[in-house]
Formats: structure tokens, C-alpha cells, sequence
């Protein structure tokens, strides 16, 4: 992952690119680091933990230049400590770098061989040395050329040089990269978002560009070195606010957010007046799709599994629903009129972009379903359905997933009344439910009293499952997810009726169990299973919603009651309570919810 910055000007800038990896830490925040250059010395900070350990760290230092990178980690090669902090420097050059050189073993065996010596773990240093080691003969244009040739792997690069006191280098392959333009200075960084304090016109390099940015002039160039011209773009100028508000965590506030995010998004697609959803300039038409393939990772990967449900019910679609990081290297059979459909909230994430580009090489319709739509993802995609949840912050998606979830389905609408597998009616009731939906959400939140006090069951519990059946089964697997990543504790998601098969064995007395039955057509099979783990010890939470009919099963440790929706919409509402279950798990145990422990906001590695 790791976010990359650079700077050069006429004035110092240490203190923007300490601003501008702040911004950055979503991508990595294991440790941190920052180089100048003054008078042609390269001087360096680094540091392991956050940025605000290396803004203390330079306050006590004199590290004033006027052309500098800064960059925070998250660890691939080499352990998170202060030696395998990025910048790398050799003598003459520094280099922070994200991606993964996978040949960085073989070439550093070479270089050893000619006398460099290597002072971290990290496969990046390699480049700090294989860039020294062409300039001894190249000049610098030809030296970019060929170290870019001999890395294998994925990179996003800065770079700059003890003898250029006005040049960064930047690259790209696979990692993405923008570049800013300024008043008597330029900017390098990872994404638009860590240059927007500074300018609103970038330029995106592609795979395989690299440029030489000096503080009055960019030049880009293609993988051989010729050079290119490039678009420059404005960017909205409104830097939405990234603020905790009266919120003691950046989780709390977006979970809190979700009867207003849902709200903004439904009113950008759903035209009230004639009662249907605009999805506009869809270069599609209806017919010429008969299948979807839906993609994405983690919590992305389980809207998509929800939708697959929606889609099978509501539409004559075929629907498939992959893994990025499995669709990038499966054997496919391409389809022309099948629509591939890409989730993503950050739409940087390495394995979903790289998916998508497979099917932009075989030149198939690509649609991505993005929450930032400046991203490498939503930019290559033929057509773009934004969320509409602005900034999510908190490592743990839970906005951005309702915000999938509703629009993946509202494309399923459109699709289900355009085949008319709906007629107008039903369609309209749909609309209405939806319109509804915020207000069921805000309900819902109204748990906390009662989930503070299960969740220090779950906290000091060693493990718990999570079941459901139907579109309750991904959102098992996603609140086994959250607990994960939130409350470092095993949890795992299961379809309730194949627990039989084997899961069984780990039930023991006193586990708990989620069982999210919703009072749906499966709702009586689901307790059933959840009879069958009660009958074997587990402390069941049931999440379902009010009904007037009797819960019939014994024996059920607490339940969480949801709103009532029509059955399409269950998702959106069980989705909560298992939130705020990993929300306050993490709390109990006193853990960094908005930065656990070894994750990323954006996955920009393999
Ligand atoms: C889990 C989580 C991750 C992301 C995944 C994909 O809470 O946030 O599983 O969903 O890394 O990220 P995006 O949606 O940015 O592609």
C-alpha cells in the first residue's frame, strides 16, 4: 500500500508533505518518514508509527529544503521499524516507493556483487542502488528508462537526486500516481486528495509513465522515453470536511452518517416526481446485456454477493460474483454481452483495478461502482456509478458498504423494470420502500445501550460464528469481517445450513453466535440451524426484525430487533447491530478502531 509525496519548489516544504501524509495515513501507517535536500544534501527522517511521531521527531531537527518526499508505509518487505521507513537513499539519490519489486532478492545479489551495500530489509532500496548504479553511466532520462525496465512487480516511485536541486522523479506501474501544478512549484503524491491543500489541477500518470517534475515545468514520458503530453484536470475545490466532529472515532461518525448517506444517494438516483431511477448516458442498451460479473475485495466483494440475490430474483441476468484477487489470474471466458461490474469505496484498490484492466484489455463493457470517482478505478471504467457517501475515513468500511449495497440494487431495479420482470407498480412500490429506507436506518442506530452490553460477551469471548442464509449469509460474513479486523478476534462467517457439514465441531458451551434470521421466506430454516447450535452450548444473538408473530425457538441469549422493510431491503438493516457489534467489541478492548492493527484504508498492494 503506502502513500508517497513529493514536493519541489522555491519554498520550504517540510511542513506541507508532513500535511500531506497525514492525508495519506488510510493507505499505510506503520511508519513514516520524510527526505530534503539542502545544499546538495539529501537529509532524512523517518520513524516507526504514525505521522504525528515524525512531526514531533523533525520539530526538534533542522530539515528545511525546498524540494523534499515524504512517505508512509505499510510494511510488504521488512518489518515496521524505523530502518525499513521509506525514503531509501543511497549517495546520490532517495526513492520512496509503493508496490512490490518482485525481482528486488535477485537484483539485490547483483548489486551486492558490484559493492553496494544494503542497510534495511525492504526490496526499495534496491531501487535507491540501481538507480545509482545506471547513472554512473547513463544520463538521467536513460537511467529512468532502464531501471524501470529491470523491476519487475508494481510501483508508484518519487525520487529525487543529490546533484538536481529541482527535480523529482516520479513512475508508475501498477500503483497509482498524480502529479499537481502550482504557483512556481509542482507536487508528486499517491492521490489527488494528498495534493488538494496545495492545487486543483493534476494530471494522472498511466502504467508505465514516468516524469521529471521540476518546480516550473513537468515533462511526461512513455515506457521507452518518448515524451507525451498529458491532460491536466481541475478537481472539485471542495475538500469536504474530514473532521471527527463530537465523535470519539471516525467508525462512530460514519456509522452514525448512514441515514444521510443513504439518503443523498437514493436522491441522486431516484427521480420522485415520475417515480423511477435515472441511471444517465448508461452506453448500454438493456438487451445487449445478458449476464453480470460482479467484483470486488473484503467488504466490497460482500456487496456483490448480496446483489448476486437481488439480481437472480429481479432480473433475467446471469449473475457471477468473484474475488479480484481471484478473477485477476483465473482462466475467464470472456463474454461480449456480459457486463463487468467493479465495487470499490477507495477504487485504488490494487486486485479490483488490475481485474478491471484485464477486461479493458479484452476490450469488455466495464462499469464500476466507486466512492471516489477521481480514483484509478472509477477513471477507467466506461461508465460510473458513484455512492455518493463522501469521505470514509475509518479502516473499517461501513458507510461505504450500504452505500454499494444500494446501488448495486437500485441498479437491479432499473435492469428488473427495463426487462420487465417488474411492471410498473411493483417497481413503484420498490421506489417507495426506498425512499423510506433513512429513516428505517435511524431507528435501527438506536442500539447502543443494549449492544455495549452483549459486546463484552463477545470481547472476552476467544472466537464467535456469524450464520445466515440467503442475503443474510454475506452480511454474516461481513460482520465476521468487522469483529475481525476491529476486535482481533476470530470470527467466522458461515451459511447457516452448512454448519452441519463441519463447522459444528467448533461449537462449544458458551460461544457466542450470531444468527441473523430476518423474518424472510428462509427466516424458518435459519432458526432451525440456530436451534441446532443453541442445542450444542452457543450464547445465540439473534439479529431479526419486529414481527407480530412469535419468535418459535428456546433458549436464545439476547435479540437485536430491527426496523421492518420489505424483504429486498433486510440487508441494509441487519447490517447495523453487527457494526456496532465491532465497534464497541474494539472499544471494550481498548483497540485503535480507526487504525487497526496491520490494515490499510486503501489496498494498493497485491
Ligand atoms: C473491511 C474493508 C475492506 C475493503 C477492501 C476493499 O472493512 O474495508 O475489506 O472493503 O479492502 O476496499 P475498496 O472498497 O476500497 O476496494
Amino acid at each position: 500500500m503506502c502513500g508517497i509525496v513529493g514536493i519541489t519548489s522555491n519554498k520550504q516544504v517540510t511542513s506541507r508533505i508532513i500535511n500531506s501524509l497525514k492525508k495519506l495515513e488510510y493507505r499505510g501507517y506503520d511508519s513514516a518518514g520524510i527526505a530534503t535536500l539542502e545544499e546538495g544534501i539529501i537529509k532524512e527522517v523517518k520513524c516507526e508509527g504514525r505521522v504525528d511521531i515524525l512531526e514531533k521527531n523533525i520539530s526538534k531537527i533542522n530539515i528545511n529544503g525546498e524540494i523534499g518526499i515524504g512517505h508512509v508505509r505499510w510494511a510488504t518487505h521488512g518489518k515496521p521499524s524505523t530502518l525499513n521507513a521509506h525514503p531509501h537513499s543511497s549517495e546520490v539519490v532517495s526513492v520512496v516507493h509503493n508496490g512490490i519489486i518482485e525481482n528486488s532478492t535477485i537484483l539485490k545479489k547483483l548489486l551486492e556483487k558490484k559493492g553496494h551495500q544494503f542497510k534495511s530489509q525492504t526490496d526499495t532500496e534496491v531501487i535507491a542502488h540501481l538507480v545509482t548504479d545506471y547513472l554512473k553511466k547513463n544520463n538521467l532520462k536513460n537511467t529512468i528508462v532502464k531501471v524501470l525496465k529491470k523491476l519487475h512487480g508494481s510501483f508508484a516511485l518519487g525520487i529525487i537526486f543529490k546533484d538536481q536541486p529541482d527535480l523529482i522523479v516520479g513512475a508508475r506501474r501498477g500503483s497509482p500516481l498524480a502529479v499537481g501544478y502550482g504557483p512556481n512549484e509542482n507536487y508528486l503524491g499517491s492521490d489527488s486528495y494528498a495534493l488538494k491543500s496545495m492545487t486543483n489541477k493534476v494530471s494522472y500518470l498511466n502504467d508505465g509513465e514516468f516524469c521529471l517534475i521540476k518546480k516550473d515545468n513537468i515533462d511526461f514520458f512513455d515506457t521507452k522515453g518518448n515524451k507525451i503530453n498529458k491532460k491536466i484536470l481541475n478537481l472539485s475545490k471542495n475538500d469536504q470536511s474530514y473532521d471527527k466532529g463530537d465523535y470519539k472515532h471516525f467508525m462512530s461518525k460514519e456509522i452514525e452518517e448512514q441515514p444521510t448517506t443513504i439518503k443523498n444517494c437514493v436522491n441522486e438516483y431516484v427521480d420522485k416526481v415520475n417515480q423511477k431511477i435515472n441511471i444517465y448516458n448508461f452506453p448500454w442498451k438493456i438487451n445487449e446485456i445478458k449476464s453480470l460479473v460482479l467484483v470486488g475485495c473484503g467488504t466490497a466483494y460482500h456487496s456483490c454477493m448480496i446483489a448476486k440475490y437481488w439480481f437472480e430474483k429481479n432480473s433475467l441476468l446471469e449473475v457471477n460474483v468473484d474475488i479480484a484477487s481471484e478473477f485477476r489470474y483465473r482462466k475467464l471466458k470472456f463474454k461480449k454481452d456480459c457486463l463487468y461490474v467493479f465495487v470499490s469505496q477507495s477504487g485504488e484498490t490494487a486486485d479490483t483495478y488490475a481485474a478491471l484492466d484485464i477486461c479493458k484489455k479484452n476490450k469488455m463493457k466495464i462499469c464500476s461502482i466507486v466512492n471516489v470517482v477521481e480514483s484509478s478505478i472509477a477513471r477507467d471504467s466506461d461508465f460510473v456509478l458513484p455512492i455518493h457517501c463522501g469521505p470514509e475515513i475509518g479502516v473499517a468500511s461501513t458507510k461505504a458498504f450500504l452505500g454499494q449495497m444500494l446501488v448495486l440494487y437500485m441498479l437491479c431495479l432499473k435492469i428488473s423494470f427495463d426487462q420487465k420482470i417488474i411492471n410498473k407498480k411493483v417497481y413503484v412500490q420498490k421506489i417507495k420502500n426506498l425512499l423510506l429506507l433513512s429513516k428505517l436506518i435511524k431507528k435501527t442506530l438506536l442500539i447502543d445501550n443494549k449492544i455495549q452490553i452483549i459486546s463484552k460477551t463477545f470481547a472476552n469471548s476467544r472466537g464467535s460464528m456469524f450464520l445466515g442464509r440467503g442475503y443474510s449469509f454475506p452480511i454474516a460474513l461481513e460482520g465476521a469481517l468487522k469483529l475481525k479486523e476491529l476486535a482481533y478476534m476470530h470470527a467466522e462467517g458461515y451459511p447457516a445450513g452448512e454448519m452441519k457439514h463441519g463447522p459444528l465441531a467448533l461449537i462449544e458451551e458458551g460461544m457466542p453466535v450470531v444468527v441473523i434470521a430476518p423474518r424472510d421466506e428462509l427466516y424458518k430454516k435459519t432458526v432451525s440451524n440456530m436451534q441446532e447450535v443453541i442445542s450444542r452450548g452457543a450464547k445465540v444473538l439473534l439479529i431479526t426484525n419486529k414481527s407480530k408473530d412469535e419468535i418459535f425457538s428456546e433458549n436464545i441469549w439476547e435479540t437485536i430487533t430491527v426496523e421492518n422493510v420489505s424483504n429486498d431491503l433486510l440487508p441494509f438493516l441487519t447490517t447495523i447491530p453487527l457494526q456496532k457489534l465491532a465497534y464497541y467489541s474494539a472499544l471494550e478492548k481498548g483497540y485503535d478502531i480507526d487504525k487497526p492493527r496491520n490494515l490499510a484504508k486503501s489496498v494498493t498492494v497485491e
